[in-house]
């Protein structure tokens, strides 16, 4: 028997996060429910570059704020290849939530892209909870810029962060 303590199993979970949303929450939360250490990490879309609203940083301050109850939630940010990130910080997993069958081609390519990159992580998909099925961060920037209520979106905590930036500038 190996007298080495077991690894820890860390799990990523990727994305814009261009603002985090009560949907991304709901897949953080169980995900550490799952995973030794989840990875929240802000990453490079290069089909979203040039269109975000929020810088990284304070992409990261939303989502550190929304997630401080999570011991082992930590969150971070890459500008290269998801599979470098994974082969560094040894994770095991990427974790991404799938709303609805329009989201799965998308996501299986990227998953069979990322293993072949990477090969020591399985992509694991968890099913969206269904109040969040047509939740994205793009709805919520159009109805945030239209002047719309989002208070049942994104959590209270970070309500004023977005509007703040998004109301009515559309
Ligand atoms: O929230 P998004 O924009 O749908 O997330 C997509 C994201 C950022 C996870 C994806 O674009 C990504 O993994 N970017 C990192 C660059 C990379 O590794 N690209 C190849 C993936 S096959």
């Amino acid at each position: 028997m190996s007298s080495e303590a077991p690894r820890k199993r860390i799990a990523v979970c990727p994305g814009s996060f261009d603002p985090i949303t009560k949907g991304h929450i709901d897949i953080i939360e169980r995900a550490a429910k799952i995973f030794d250490k989840v990875i929240v990490l802000v990453s490079f879309n290069p089909n979203k570059s040039g269109s975000e609203s929020f810088t990284i940083e304070e992409r990261m301050m939303l989502i550190l704020k929304v997630t401080k109850h999570l011991e082992n939630v930590l969150v971070d940010c890459h500008h290269g290849l998801l599979a470098e990130y994974l082969e560094r910080t040894h994770a095991c997993a990427i974790v991404k939530g799938l709303r609805a069958v329009s989201d799965f081609e998308y996501e299986f390519q990227m998953a069979l892209a990322n293993k072949q990159l990477y090969p020591g992580a399985e992509t694991v998909f968890l099913t969206t909870s269904t109040e969040n099925m047509y939740l994205s961060s793009s709805v919520v920037k159009q109805i945030a810029g239209l002047g719309g209520d989002i208070s049942s979106f994104v959590p209270q905590e970070i309500l004023s962060d977005i509007n703040s930036r998004l109301f009515r500038k559309i």
